[in-house]
């Protein structure tokens, strides 16, 4: 039997289902050690994010969030220590407000405010973390893909 008449040929073929490309901003203390448990502890979850790790959630200024999304990303995600555990006191409480107004602002503009989501996770979280990743994906992936991309364009902020 030649292989374009083979069965097991027609049903091994596969459509590739779209997976959104979220930029995950993760606090180094908590919730990046928590994608590191995730990874050790073979806990899986989308490949659809791409990790940056910063000192503190408090660190992200809303401008790298939505240079994220004008540089293409389907959604952004930012991550940090549960309130009360912050390595710097109070950052994440900062970001906190700082997302509340972003999202707000998102909203104004139009801008479904579904592609930045903000959330907690320890460093003992793992499985947390897989689960938020996969929560959030399927959020952004109910939306397609981002059409406000600048298309390569240089914005300047
Ligand atoms: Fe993790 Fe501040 S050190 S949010």
């Amino acid at each position: 039997m030649s292989q374009a008449q083979s069965p097991d040929r027609e049903s091994t073929t596969t459509v590739k289902e779209w997976q959104p490309t979220i930029v995950a901003f993760l606090c180094n203390w908590c919730s990046y050690a928590g994608a590191d448990l995730a990874g050790t502890g073979r806990n899986q979850y989308p490949p659809s994010i791409r990790v940056i790790r910063v000192p503190c959630s408090g660190r992200i200024n809303p401008i790298y969030i939505i240079k994220a999304l004008t540089d293409g990303a389907d959604g952004v995600m930012v991550s940090g220590c549960h309130p009360g555990d912050c390595h710097y006191l109070a950052g994440n409480f900062y970001a906190r407000r700082r997302f509340v107004v972003l999202k707000k602002l998102l909203k104004t503009v139009g801008f479904p405010p579904d592609r930045v989501h903000f959330t907690w996770v320890s460093a003992s979280e793992g499985i947390r973390f897989a689960q938020v990743v996969e929560d959030i994906t399927e959020k952004v992936k109910a939306l397609g893909p981002n059409q406000i991309s600048v298309g390569g364009d240089e914005v300047e902020l």
